[in-house]
């Protein structure tokens, strides 16, 4: 495994996060103000050919795994064509490609990005409820991602073998009495439905009263399904897995805020304006677009690359205090946690 990817930690970072865009065609209250958040101009955004040299680079060096994340990723307009060039890396050692999406948009496109190479999809969906999405969201559309799952679990049925996750976030007061119906997901479907524990950032209006802990979401389901049980998971997981014996399905649990992960983080991340980041909450980012541009002076670009790589891991922390112990994770402001979970 390449040098440049592994950290003083020993963490081999196999797995690669590309936010391809700022902008999102909803306005989930834990994530984005009414407004929005400001977009940057078009020529900070890294283009596709940019988006896809790092990515060969990245696989060049053992990533195995890239996930595409926004914003909302299928508000991108080449998204497809992007895909396409990234699947091309199946060639050259890339064994995932995966998306995480809000699913509004993505049952027009979701054919051509399994052709692709798409192998996964993470949907956020934190409600089956109309009118809470509505509500969640700020836009309507829970018909529209309705589309997109049923056609992914359509696809699956003919085989094509998508990994697909739902996203759910519970917040105390909103959606909490969902995690039941959640959970029936799953007896059917092969599906993994992960409960996220709702995270602060500047602006979200995040209190501890609002967010939903792991353990108590355990209870819930528990009072329901006394059997559900652990299932053992794969070393870099950020969720720890579950299944109700007899159910096709999974349920999982990221339990940021009280059980942290930071130890076993294997996630490299570059923003859309091209800063890789190796921690969501850190702060020590540097501009691979800077680098790259630099090809129009016509200097060699992959070695410098490389070396900023390395620096970085080396500087990355191998454990964040979770909330027990200290205030809560922060990241710095929203628009940032936005690019980079
Ligand atoms: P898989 O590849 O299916 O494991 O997906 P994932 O969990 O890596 O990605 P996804 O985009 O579905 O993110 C789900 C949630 O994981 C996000 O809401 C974040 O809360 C959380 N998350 C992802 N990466 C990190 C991380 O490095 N640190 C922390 N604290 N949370 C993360
Ligand atoms: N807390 C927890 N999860 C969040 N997400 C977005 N904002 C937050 C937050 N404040 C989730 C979305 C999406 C994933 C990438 O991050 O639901 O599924
Ligand atoms: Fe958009 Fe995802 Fe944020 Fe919701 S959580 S506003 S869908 S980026």
């Amino acid at each position: 495994f390449s040098a440049f990817l592994t950290d003083t930690f020993d963490r081999q970072h196999d797995y690669l996060r590309i936010s391809v865009t700022e902008r999102c065609n909803l306005r989930c209250l834990y994530c984005m103000p009414e407004e929005g958040v400001p977009l940057s101009p078009s020529r900070e955004l890294l283009t596709t050919p940019e988006i896809v040299l790092l990515s060969s680079l990245f696989v060049s060096q053992g990533v195995t795994k890239i996930r595409l994340t926004g914003g909302e990723p299928t508000v991108r307009r080449d998204i497809v064509p992007l895909m396409q060039q990234i699947g091309a890396l199946r060639a050259h050692g890339l064994r995932e490609l995966c998306l995480t999406t809000n699913g509004l948009s993505l049952h027009r496109k979701l054919d051509a990005m399994v052709e692709a190479g798409l192998t996964g999809v993470n949907l956020s969906l934190d409600t089956l409820d109309p009118w809470q999405f509505q509500l969640m969201t700020r836009r309507a559309g829970f018909a529209a991602v309705r589309k997109s799952m049923d056609r992914i679990l359509e696809l699956n049925r003919a085989g094509a073998g998508i990994k697909f996750k739902i996203n759910c976030v519970v917040m105390r007061g909103l959606n909490d009495r969902e995690i039941l119906p959640f959970v029936e997901m799953t007896r059917d479907e092969d599906i993994e439905v992960r409960f996220i524990e709702y995270m602060p950032f500047d602006g979200n209006k995040w209190s501890e009263g609002k967010m939903f802990s792991f353990q108590e979401m355990l209870d819930v389901i528990r009072s329901k399904y006394p059997d559900v049980h652990r299932e053992t998971g794969h070393r870099n997981d950020t969720s720890k897995t579950y299944k109700v014996p007899g159910f096709a399905g999974r349920i999982g649990f990221i339990t940021s805020m009280t059980h942290n992960f930071c130890g076993t983080c294997n996630r490299l991340r570059i923003t859309s304006d091209g800063n890789l980041k190796v921690c969501l909450f850190g702060n020590a980012e540097v501009s691979l677009r800077d680098i790259l541009r630099k090809v129009n002076q016509g200097e060699p670009i992959e070695e410098e690359v490389l070396e900023t790589l390395k620096q970085v891991a080396m500087a990355k922390p191998g454990y964040i205090a979770p909330l027990d112990d200290t205030p809560p994770l922060m990241a710095p402001n929203s628009q940032e946690l936005l690019e980079v979970i």
